[in-house]
């Protein structure tokens, strides 16, 4: 394990939903399983007036709410030491001028890491007043600065929120996250792909007929709706995470896994998704937004009745994607991505079907058509690993059935652990395998800005779907053939035919 060097983590909005839900508990579980370099500071700061002692019992409730069966004692006790509060007032043109003599007191390492847990439209000018604070200057340690997604709300106010990031920042200070990328299992992705050589031959279009990526979610939006109205289920979970397990399952196998590499051989996969022109885009895109229903077993509002959101609203809670990538691996094979909110079920899954046998050797002895292999790999709730192949039915006839090779890789006694934990010790460690650089972000933000501009422009209509279903109907037409249908389970058998 490489020793981490002591550093100071300075929070902005420290007090806001981020940082309690994800920052601090995932902080607090590094100090309880002794991650968390020796004389590391946590430097919290936000606009409420507390005090240290404040601070530190606004902590112990954001670990209460998450864990409500108590904490460890002695890691909380361990924890409280390292934790220190800093008000930063917008009104107090000196703020960051105070900032930056409390981060000289000796107790905070020279080594900072600034974590923007601020609305994304806050970034540039924080920054800029770092910068003009002289706090990014890297004299004494290093500096650096970790944002968080949207990144920009298109391609043009992305390109515009870089440039001026660049102002102040090398390319090396900035780590952009998508916590998608921390979650174990989609680290798996790549293991799976690259630490077995069985696959490698059938990765591509000559074996495979179409690969699914889902994320669906029972949560309707939270209370986030000055956020999501303006953002919608395309920028808020397909420019970023959906598209970023799409590269890991279409790349190249890198040339180590150097961050570098890993980066290259992404962002090559998303130069290679054949740009949807805007006339195609209802070929290739499908939207929806919830209307009240039922989530195990409660009854829920619908997005328009949600607190915030604007009456008449079109943003989507729902959308779904083919998408082709031209290259020599998948010239041909459609990619479909979908997410959606109020759905009937959490599951994050990647769903790859295989082509049929060139030769239906047993078609006189079935009754129903041939079914695929498909190679299951489900992220949440459930991270797993399946294969769907056919055997014969035991008995004098020859039937087949479907079994399902189920393999499971976590033991009992396997560290669980929150995507932020790994990717906060990781900024800490100087690794930027598993944050994006900026290519990354432009071309994710290319292949999804057509769909954008268009659905901008038809505010009059929208298709909806019960709150607690798969979505609205109609997004079979996205298929491109028939017998091509949305796997809603991981379970054999989990292609329902009927289900929309
Ligand atoms: C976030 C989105 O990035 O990811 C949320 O803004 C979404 O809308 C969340 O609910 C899903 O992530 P997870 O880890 O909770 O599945």
């Amino acid at each position: 394990m490489k020793v981490i060097e002591p550093c100071t983590l300075v929070i902005f909005g420290a007090g806001g939903n981020l940082s309690r839900k994800k920052l601090i508990p995932a902080l607090y579980q590094l100090e309880r399983s002794g991650r968390l370099p020796e004389q590391m500071v946590i430097l919290a700061s936000s606009l409420d007036p507390w005090s240290r002692d404040e601070w530190l019992e606004e902590v112990s409730r954001m670990l209460l709410a998450k864990y409500p069966s108590g904490v460890d004692e002695k890691a909380f006790e361990r924890f409280r030491e390292r934790l220190y509060y800093h008000r930063s007032s917008l009104d107090d043109p000196e703020a960051y001028q105070k900032l930056r003599k409390t981060l000289e007191e000796p107790q905070f390492p020279p080594n900072i890491v600034f974590y923007m847990a601020v609305r994304p439209s806050e970034f540039p000018n924080l920054i800029e007043k770092l910068a003009y604070a002289g706090l990014i200057e890297e004299k004494a340690g290093w500096r650096r600065v970790v944002i968080e997604k949207p990144f920009g709300y298109d391609l043009l106010s992305a390109q515009i929120l870089q440039k001026g990031l660049y102002r102040y920042l090398n390319e090396p200070q900035i780590y952009r996250i998508d916590h998608y990328l921390g979650k174990g299992t989609v680290q798996n992705v790549m293991v799976f792909r690259f630490a077995n050589l069985l696959l490698e031959p059938l990765w591509n279009r000559h074996h495979i007929d179409h690969v699914q990526i889902t994320h669906s979610e029972t949560l309707g939006i939270e209370g986030r709706a000055d956020y999501y109205e303006g953002a919608g289920a395309l920028r808020d979970m397909i420019q970023s995470h959906l598209l970023q397990l799409l590269t890991l399952v279409a790349m190249e196998p890198p040339v180590s896994m150097s961050a570098e590499h890993l980066r290259d051989e992404k962002v090559k996969v998303l130069k290679a998704i054949r740009p949807i022109p805007q006339n195609a885009v209802h070929a290739h895109a499908f939207r929806g937004q919830y209307e009240n229903g039922m989530v195990d077993g409660k009854s829920v509002p619908g997005y328009l009745e949600e607190a915030g959101v604007a009456p008449g609203s079109t943003t989507e809670t729902y959308a779904a994607l083919k998408l082709f990538i031209d290259n020599w691996r998948w010239a041909g094979v459609p990619f479909y991505l979908r997410t959606g909110k109020r759905m009937v079920e959490n599951s994050s899954a990647i769903c790859i079907r295989f082509k049929a046998p060139p030769q239906d050797l047993l078609k006189q002895t079935r009754k129903e058509p041939p079914k695929p292999n498909w190679i299951l790999l489900g992220i949440q709730p459930k991270d797993c690993l399946r294969m769907e192949v056919q055997v014969k039915v035991p008995g004098l006839d020859l039937h087949t059935r479907t079994i399902g090779l189920d393999a499971t890789y976590r033991k009992g006694e396997d560290e669980d652990y929150d995507a932020y934990e790994g990717l906060l010790l990781d900024v800490m460690n100087g690794d930027h395998s598993l944050f994006l650089r900026y290519d990354e972000v432009e071309w994710a933000w290319r292949v999804v800005d057509p769909i954008l501009k268009v659905w901008s422009m038809e505010r009059d209509f929208i298709n909806t779907y019960p709150a607690g279903s798969w979505g609205p109907r109609g997004t079979y037409r996205l298929f491109d053939r028939e017998d091509q249908f949305w796997r809603h389970s991981l379970d054999v058998d989990g292609e329902d035919l009927r289900a929309f």
